[in-house]
Order: C-alpha cells, then sequence, then structure tokens
C-alpha cells in the first residue's frame, strides 16, 4: 500500500518539486544519485573502480517529446562514453529509449541507439538498453535486436515480473546476448506481470537459471540475497567460470553485499545514475524500500531546524 502511496506522490508536482529543490542541497537523494553533473558520476566511479567494481553511468531522465531533446540526449550518452575513455575507467553506459525519442519516432531512436552503439565499440566499450514500462517492451526489443546483432557487446535488461520475459528470452537466444535480469521497476496491472513478491521472485529464479545456461551473457542484477544465493548456487555446480557472468547492483544499495559479491571474486557492476531529472527515479527506489522514507523524513526534520544559507 505505502508503495502505492509513494507511486501516487510521484505523480503531484507539489511533492516531487519540494523533493527536488532540496534532495541534492541537503544530501539526502546523494545517498542513491551520484550527483547532477557528469563530473560527479566520474568521481563516484573512480571510486568504484578503486574497490574493483566497474560501473554503467545512466545520465537520468524520461520521454522526451522532440526530436532536439532526443539529439541533446544522444550526444550526452556520447560525451560519457568520451568521458570515460579519457579517464580510462572501467565503464560502460546505460541508455533509456524513451529519452531518444521512442515515443514520436522509433526509427530515429533506432537510428542514435546505433550511432551510440557504434561509438561504444569504437572505443572497446558497450552500452546496455534499460527496459522502461510494459507499454515499451516489444519496441525496446525489436530496436535491441537490430542493434545488437552489429555491435554484439549491447545488452538488454529483462523483467521477471513481466509474463512475456520467458519466451522473450528464447527469441533472444540466438543472438547470444547480454541480458541484465531485473525484478522489474514499474507499476504494471495483473494482465502483463505477476503481482506478489513470491511470484516475481520465483520468476526471477528461473530466469537466472536460464540466463546460466550458456547462451547468453547473464548479468544478474539484484539486492536480494535469496536470488543472489540462488545464482551463486548454479554458478557454483556449473562451475561456471567468472569472465562469464556477473553482478549488478545500484548506486548505494547494499553496499555490505557488494562488498561480499566482490570479496567471493565475482564480477560486479555498479549502476551510477546522475544527472537534474533525478526525482522520478529516487521516488521508485523509495517506493522499494519503505525505510527509505524514514530517512528522508530524518533529513527533512534535520533541515528544518539547520539555519539556512
Ligand atoms: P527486492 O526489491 O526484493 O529487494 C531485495 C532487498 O534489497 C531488500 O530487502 C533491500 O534490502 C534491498 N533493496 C532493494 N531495493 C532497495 C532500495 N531502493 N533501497 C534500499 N534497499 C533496497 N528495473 C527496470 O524495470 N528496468 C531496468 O532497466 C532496471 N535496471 C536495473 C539495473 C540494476 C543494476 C539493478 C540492480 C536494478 C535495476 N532495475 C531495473 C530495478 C529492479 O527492477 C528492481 O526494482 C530493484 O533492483 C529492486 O529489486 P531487488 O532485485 O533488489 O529485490
Amino acid at each position: 500500500m505505502l508503495r502505492n502511496a509513494i507511486f501516487w506522490l510521484s505523480t503531484k508536482k507539489s511533492v516531487t518539486r519540494v523533493i527536488a529543490e532540496r534532495g541534492m542541497r541537503y544530501g539526502f537523494a546523494r545517498r542513491f544519485i551520484a550527483g547532477e553533473s557528469l563530473e560527479d558520476a566520474l568521481a563516484a566511479s573512480k571510486e568504484l573502480n578503486r574497490e574493483s567494481r566497474a560501473v554503467s553511468l545512466n545520465h537520468l531522465g524520461e520521454n522526451v517529446s522532440t526530436a532536439g531533446q532526443a539529439r541533446q540526449v544522444s550526444e550526452s550518452y556520447i560525451s560519457m562514453l568520451r568521458a570515460l575513455d579519457r579517464e580510462t575507467l572501467d565503464g560502460n553506459i546505460s541508455i533509456k529509449l524513451t529519452q531518444l525519442g521512442l515515443d514520436f519516432d522509433a526509427g530515429l531512436c533506432q537510428a542514435y541507439a546505433r550511432e551510440i552503439a557504434a561509438d561504444a565499440a569504437a572505443m572497446g566499450r558497450s552500452v546496455e538498453m534499460d527496459m522502461e514500462g510494459a507499454a515499451y517492451t516489444e519496441k525496446t526489443l525489436s530496436i535491441f535486436e537490430a542493434v545488437q546483432r552489429e555491435f554484439a557487446d549491447t545488452g538488454l535488461a529483462i523483467q521477471a515480473y513481466l509474463h512475456r520475459t520467458a519466451d522473450d528470452v528464447e527469441r533472444l537466444a540466438p543472438l547470444k546476448p547480454k541480458l541484465r535480469l531485473v525484478k522489474g521497476a514499474y507499476r504494471e496491472p495483473p494482465s502483463v506481470a505477476v503481482q506478489k513478491k513470491s511470484q516475481v521472485d520465483e520468476n526471477y529464479a528461473k530466469l537466472a537459471a536460464t540466463l546460466l545456461d550458456g547462451r547468453f551473457f547473464p548479468a544478474i542484477a539484484t539486492h536480494d540475497v535469496a536470488m543472489l544465493d540462488h545464482a551463486r548456487a548454479i554458478i557454483r555446480e556449473r562451475k561456471i567460470p567468472a569472465d562469464k557472468y556477473e553482478f549488478q547492483m545500484i548506486y548505494g544499495i547494499r553496499r555490505d553485499l557488494q562488498a561480499q559479491i566482490r570479496g567471493q571474486g565475482h564480477a560486479l557492476r555498479i549502476y551510477v545514475p546522475f544527472g537534474t531529472e533525478w526525482c522520478p527515479y529516487f521516488m521508485r527506489r523509495l517506493s522499494e524500500r519503505p525505510a527509505n522514507c524514514l530517512f528522508i523524513v530524518r533529513n527533512l526534520v534535520a533541515e528544518s531546524f539547520r539555519p539556512h544559507p
């Protein structure tokens, strides 16, 4: 219920405005967001690389509505790749197709995605496509297929809560792609997605076993200890070499588990979000764990007792 309430609040401009105005200034958004600028994200990435964690940079934002905005975003993705290269960081970038015009021109969006993947490949780097709401799944898959056929290192996120995902995995298998398995972060109706955590977890476990069967490069992206244990057991049983898979976690979440995974010798990539459009992303992270709301409330209360600059 609290999750629904947070989703509802995230649509209220008066609420998101207060959070957006204060979050970075008073620091509570920094728990999940590396900062508002690319420099902030690079500084966080350097720190993570020092701890032997690769990164995937994500420039926050969703759903642009003009070709000019899509062009700007695609240029910013390319700048991110070049910055990673210049700083010799171990990292790639994660892109959202609705930031590249998917809502109004799928052809234009595909052309940008291709251009970014080509640029990444020329630097020996890669791109991962995030998966957004279910309205975009099919279009995202088709664009991914076209781009990945040309640039084999391109990855795609797939969502365990969708009924269709097991079929999508079989459809993608001939491409031998990198697939990032996530539970799914959007609110979807029962007609397209399972609703209970136990059902999502059951799907996740089955899909993880499939992705670890040798036909894919799997990225097991979760902070759920039961899912991590399940994947680690399969990796052990099937004696899968450490360079044939990776784990992924989100910046600022379960840093204890991040250290544990690295300590056990598994490859780990941290998804590092940054940018000024951080509010919707931040609200999704809040909705995943009600305890995070207490953290915000504590910060806002502390702030009201602090002298304002
Ligand atoms: P679950 O939600 O069951 O959480 C398990 C445990 O993890 C919790 O008990 C808690 O300890 C910890 N935890 C989880 N979320 C937390 C939070 N916000 N704050 C504090 N602790 C938290 N989704 C999507 O739809 N499309 C995408 O492209 C991506 N991409 C992506 C990349 C990466 C690297 C990750 C790790 C996740 C995504 N996601 C995503 C998000 C994903 O769908 C999901 O919403 C979150 O990962 C939370 O699910 P968990 O698997 O962690 O399990």
